[in-house]
């Protein structure tokens, strides 16, 4: 054989080892993992994800709420119902800066990882405010993509091995699936950013459509935004360059036939290889019937199918409704009060975390951490009397700026704001 086409495939196996070890065995490995975690199914998580989970952590971005215990223990973030991300290497990175994340508690801003068949960072606390400026949550991006990554990557894999095994000019040609790989992410992940800039709903904060920014810094309503590739990004670049070597030192090589033994061999290795490419398919089938994936995914399509225009008017909810609305929102501020308060042991005592959940949810995008005003007005040295004045008088007008956030709080809700409110220190101020 010629030198040309033994490093082909040298150059080949390596793109493959790379896949293999960044992005299918881990999501392979976990695919499933988080549904059953959500459903409640923990018995029904095999026992080896747990170790794969922990050793693809190493390195990681952890969540500020996560204990210190927990890290790198999957076993124990489901215990404590931490917030767990995708397993494989993230090939995009998205932050966020805001006055309400302050440095010390966050030191790399609001952080959320692109992965091919997942999220993780501080997925929750995003969509808390994706939903302010009127955005889907993130798992509306690309749920068909996520969940049919790992059986794609599965395909990638057989064609790297039979473009080791075989010099067929067509396997040859499918080299490009492999070379055009960070290029096809960079695309799908484009798309859905156009859609979430053009798919909003009635927000607290009103926002026009727009375009995020795929790279680079930028600004959405008053929070700066950071998006560059992660590790996994340089993975596939070089899976790509690996794969474009391959090719084409294959394509310069000679048309030589291997002997007819070698050539036995290769259909050997090539049957073993499609059992276990079949193997991989099975499992994963089996456990998206188990946890139902794609059902859920179309669900999760269909409840944000309805495009609601810039300020349409939302049907008014009925009590019913409106008293369900007011415990779901009851119980998520209890969810955050805890989080605050495991935020609050992690950096000490910080000043700025010393607001309810209820203030620093819905009133300090717009005002401040402390009330020391941003988009709106600076609230700190108002009484209570003002602020509670001025919010009844919001609420029966229904003014607009207002009216989205707190048309859920009962009236003994903005008491206690009112009076919360009436405490902030006026900083720097006499
Ligand atoms: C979408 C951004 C936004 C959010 C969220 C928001 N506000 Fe405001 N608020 C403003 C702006 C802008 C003004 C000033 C313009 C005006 O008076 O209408 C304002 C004015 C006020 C005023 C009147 C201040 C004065 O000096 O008279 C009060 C009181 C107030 N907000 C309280 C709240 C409270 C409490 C919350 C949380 C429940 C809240 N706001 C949430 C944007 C916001």
């Amino acid at each position: 054989m010629n030198i040309s086409v033994v490093s082909s495939k040298v150059f080949a196996a390596i793109a493959l080892a790379i896949l293999l070890y960044g992005f299918i065995v881990p999501s392979v490995g976990f695919h499933g993992t988080l549904e059953r975690i959500k459903d409640g199914e923990i018995d029904h998580i095999p026992s080896y994800v747990y170790p794969l989970w922990n050793f693809y952590q190493k390195g990681r971005y952890i969540g500020v709420s996560t204990p210190k215990e927990a890290r790198l223990n999957l076993k124990k973030m489901v215990k404590t119902s931490e917030e767990i991300g995708a397993a494989s290497f993230p090939v995009w990175s998205f932050s966020l800066e805001a006055p309400n994340y302050p440095k010390e508690a966050f030191p790399r801003g609001l952080p959320v990882f692109i992965h091919f068949d997942g999220l993780s960072g501080e997925v929750h606390e995003m969509n808390t405010i994706n939903h302010y400026v009127g955005m889907a949550p993130m798992e509306r991006g690309g749920p068909y993509e996520r969940a049919l990554a790992p059986y794609s990557l599965i395909m990638l894999a057989l064609l790297l091995v039979s473009f080791i095994l075989y010099d067929n000019k067509w396997i040859n040609r499918l080299m490009v699936l492999p070379i055009l790989l960070p290029f096809l992410f960079i695309g799908i992940y484009f798309y859905w950013l156009y859609w979430f800039g053009h798919n909003l709903h009635m927000g607290a904060i009103k926002i026009e459509p727009f375009m995020p920014v795929i790279l680079g810094d930028g600004k959405v309503a008053q929070f700066t935004t950071h998006a560059y590739p992660a590790i996994g990004f340089w993975l596939l670049a070089a899976i790509s360059l690996f794969s474009f070597f391959a090719w084409w030192l294959k394509r310069r090589g000679t048309k030589e036939q291997p002997t007819k033994r070698v050539m036995l061999m290769n259909h050997l290795l090539m049957v073993a290889v499609l059992l276990m490419g079949v193997g991989g398919y099975v499992y994963l089938v089996k456990i998206d019937r188990e946890v139902d994936t794609l059902g859920k995914i179309a669900d999760i399509i269909e409840k944000f199918k309805v495009k609601v225009p810039l300020e349409a008017k939302v049907p008014e909810p009925s009590k019913m409704e409106k008293e369900a609305i007011r415990n779901e929102m009851a119980e998520q501020r209890k969810d955050q009060e805890l989080k605050l308060k495991a935020l609050e042991k992690r950096v000490g005592r910080v000043t700025k975390f010393k607001v309810s959940a209820l203030y620093k949810n819905s009133c300090s995008p717009c005002h401040g951490a402390s009330g020391e005003g941003n988009i709106g007005s600076r609230l700190a040295g108002l009484s209570k009397d003002d602020v509670l004045k001025k919010m009844l008088d919001y609420k029966k007008n229904e003014e607009t700026m207002h009216i989205a956030v707190i048309e859920h709080m009962s009236d003994d809700d903005l008491q206690k704001l009112a009076q919360e409110i009436s405490e902030f220190k006026l900083e720097g101020r006499k």
